[in-house]
């Protein structure tokens, strides 16, 4: 099975099939690199959380090479972070980062978001035809972040390009964004040392642990980068995953305008029902080992379809997976991982969808799609499931 364009424009009725045949299956993902790619629910839990899954890719290289291949890991060359490290670097290097991003700090941010999503609806034509992604899913993001981090105004524009480029690892302008946004934390980590703020960039540079000192300049700039490219284009995703499933399901849309106290919970069904993180990141075995019962040597690849386990886990309630439901009461899925890299941006995520949805709906009376659903382009390449634009007809209220 190849995970290419085609399959990711149709994944969960191609991930259903597979689900029909087992578990856990051969792949071939972007870059032709070769692995397995666990669908089933409980399987995928037990990968993200088996201690020789990790993501030290160096027995992969080892392997590629003795069978003749030349490996292009798709780094996305972040320097110095917890995404690609294991213990005990992960544990050191996430706690300090957990201390400067607090749950004070996500909830502090309520109402700037809010007010970003009006702004944003403001500057809307009152009623016509717009890309929604380009008007709203991207923006909003991407402010939240250079708020939440502190990025002057004047950085604005700019970083919003470059977020927005940094983890389309297939384009031209990847290398050149995350250079750029490399460049511009560099410099900003500089100035909170002269000047600290109340922000996380000066948190991030004051945090202290008495186990693990400090974070070096390195690892500083690669977790602030992180935070950058690991919350922009997930959380766009998110909102275009959920409003595109609103448009296709009206009635689950009128339900939400009539009752928007139900958007925390639609919020969870949204990331259960179309999560906008298709897969995991990678993990390398370290060594021989069975998973669903199948083989897995040293140096494989293991991925995990994160939204083909939320189609596949039982639902609290007993609702069927496969349907739309913004009423399911504490909908079960893994769109934001498990175990120990589970994401530590999930309570600003949460925030972020429900009150950019609240609102979206709140003051857009009538929203459509503008084209018909099947001409819709998706994302093609990296971990990222989402449609690259969302031509939607509206009329602001
Ligand atoms: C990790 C999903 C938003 C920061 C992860 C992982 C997933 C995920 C699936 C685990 C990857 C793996 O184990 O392979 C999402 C989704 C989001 C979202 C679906 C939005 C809808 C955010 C935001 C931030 C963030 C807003 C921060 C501002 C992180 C970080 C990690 C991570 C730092 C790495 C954690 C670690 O390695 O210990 N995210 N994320 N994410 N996420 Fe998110």
């Amino acid at each position: 099975m190849v995970i290419d364009h085609a399959f990711k424009a149709d994944s969960p009725a191609r991930f259903a099939r597979l689900r029909e045949l087992g578990p856990i299956h051969p792949a071939e993902f972007h870059l032709g690199l070769k692995g397995w790619v666990v669908v089933g629910y409980d399987l995928a839990r037990e990968a993200l959380t088996h201690p020789d899954l990790l993501k030290d890719a160096t027995p992969a290289a080892e392997a590629l090479a003795a069978a003749g291949y030349v490996l292009h890991r798709p780094s996305v060359g972040l320097g110095a972070q917890m995404m690609e490290a294991d213990p005990p670097e992960h544990t050191r290097l996430r706690r300090l980062a957990s201390a400067a991003f607090t749950p004070r700090r996500t909830t502090e941010m309520a109402p700037r978001i809010e007010q970003i999503a009006h702004s944003l609806i403001d500057a809307m034509p009152p009623s016509g035809e717009l890309d929604l992604v380009e008007a709203f899913n991207a923006p909003l993001p991407a402010t939240v972040i250079a708020g939440l981090l502190g990025i002057p105004h004047r950085h604005h524009h700019d970083f919003r390009r470059w977020a927005g480029q940094a983890l389309q690892v297939a384009s031209p302008e990847h290398r050149a964004a995350l250079a750029a946004l490399h460049a511009l934390l560099a410099e900003l980590v500089a100035d909170k040392r002269r000047r600290p703020q109340d922000d996380l960039l000066s948190a991030l540079v004051a945090v202290r642990d008495e186990e693990d000192g400090r974070l070096s300049e390195e690892e500083l700039v690669g977790t602030a980068l992180m935070l950058v490219v690991a919350g922009h284009e997930t959380t766009v995703n998110l909102l275009g995953n959920a409003v595109l499933a609103l448009l296709r399901h009206p009635g689950q849309q009128e339900l939400l305008r009539a009752r928007p106290e139900l958007m925390p919970g639609a919020v969870e069904e949204f990331l259960r029902y179309d999560p906008s993180v298709e897969r995991s990141t990678s993990r390398y075995a370290a060594r021989d080992l069975e998973l669903g019962n199948v083989a897995i040597p040293r140096g494989s690849m293991v991925a995990v379809a994160l939204g083909s386990a939320g189609r596949d886990a039982p639902q609290p309630g007993g609702g069927d997976p496969d349907v739309l439901d913004v009423t399911r009461p504490g909908a079960r899925h893994l769109a934001f991982g498990h175990g120990i890299h589970y994401c530590l941006g999930a309570p600003l995520a949460r925030l972020e969808a429900t009150i950019a949805l609240r609102t979206l709906l709140a003051r857009i009376p009538e929203l459509q799609l503008a084209v018909p659903a099947d001409s819709l382009r998706w994302i093609g390449s990296g971990i990222v499931r989402g449609v690259l634009s969302l031509p939607v007809r509206y009329r602001v209220g």
